[in-house]
């Protein structure tokens, strides 16, 4: 048993610093050259415009290229913005997860209703911190991209050594597929579900989620901690 929680920790780890990588690359890569390919863009556009008579069809297609590489170029910003490592090692966690709140409210545009009951949990592990900040990440991207309203709530409280944290909205709510137990979904399309499920599985952890069409969503993940 021992070994398997090592295995499963250094697996959060890879993954952890892998997912920092992928963000990295795409920074310093795609984007970059991206940017260089406004500005070039731009040069051309002002070039074309000296011309006499200016050419309007090429200078249009010049304009709608560079307003889709705006697009493209805000759309990847937010994505690596939601990806953003947060200070994991000298930060509690209500910390931590009051940071990932503020970020996606600037980001987004909405609101979180955050609400931590004291007694915080003390002394929690890299791996636990990093599972509970990754599965709030997807469960309010999940709720901007599907839920279909502004609000989210999320609450952090300790339950008999438990952490216990729910990210639930008033939404469109849908039909959740089987998290656990043998017809649990391993299907391609809920991969940021089975995501939040192993996150919390590779802690010890349990996830769930509860939704209907019409009635809104919960998420709420259960962790054990030893303090
Ligand atoms: N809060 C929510 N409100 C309404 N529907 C949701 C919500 N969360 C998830 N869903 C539904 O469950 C599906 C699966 O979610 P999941 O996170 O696994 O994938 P995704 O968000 O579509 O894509 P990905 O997370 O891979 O970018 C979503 O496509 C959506 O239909
Ligand atoms: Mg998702």
């Amino acid at each position: 048993m021992p070994d398997r929680n090592l295995a499963a920790n250094r697996l959060l780890a890879v993954t952890e610093e892998e997912l920092q990588r992928i963000v990295l690359d795409i920074h310093d890569g795609p984007v970059q050259n991206l940017f260089a390919a406004m500005s070039q863009l731009t040069v051309l556009r002002s070039q074309l415009s000296g011309l006499q008579p200016p050419p309007d069809e090429c200078l249009a297609t010049i304009n709608r290229t560079i307003s889709l590489l705006e697009i493209s170029l805000g759309d990847i910003r937010d994505l690596l913005g939601t990806f953003r490592a947060p200070e994991f090692v000298g930060s509690e966690l209500p910390e931590i997860i009051e940071d990932i709140v503020i970020q996606h409210e600037s980001f987004t545009s909405s609101s979180v209703t955050l609400e931590m009951r004291k007694p915080f949990p003390q002394s929690v592990s890299l791996q636990v911190k990093i599972a509970i900040c990754r599965i709030l990440q997807e469960s309010l991207s999940n709720i901007r991209r599907h839920a279909g309203v502004e609000n989210a709530s999320v609450t952090l409280r300790m339950e008999k050594n438990h952490i216990i944290l729910e990210v639930s909205d008033q939404g469109r709510g849908f039909e959740p597929p089987p998290l656990n137990g043998p017809y649990a979904t391993e299907k391609q399309e809920h991969i940021g579900l089975r995501g939040m499920r192993e996150r919390a599985a590779l802690v010890g952890g349990e996830l769930t989620v509860e939704s209907r069409p019409g009635a809104g969503t919960r998420v709420h993940v259960e962790i054990p901690i030893h303090e």
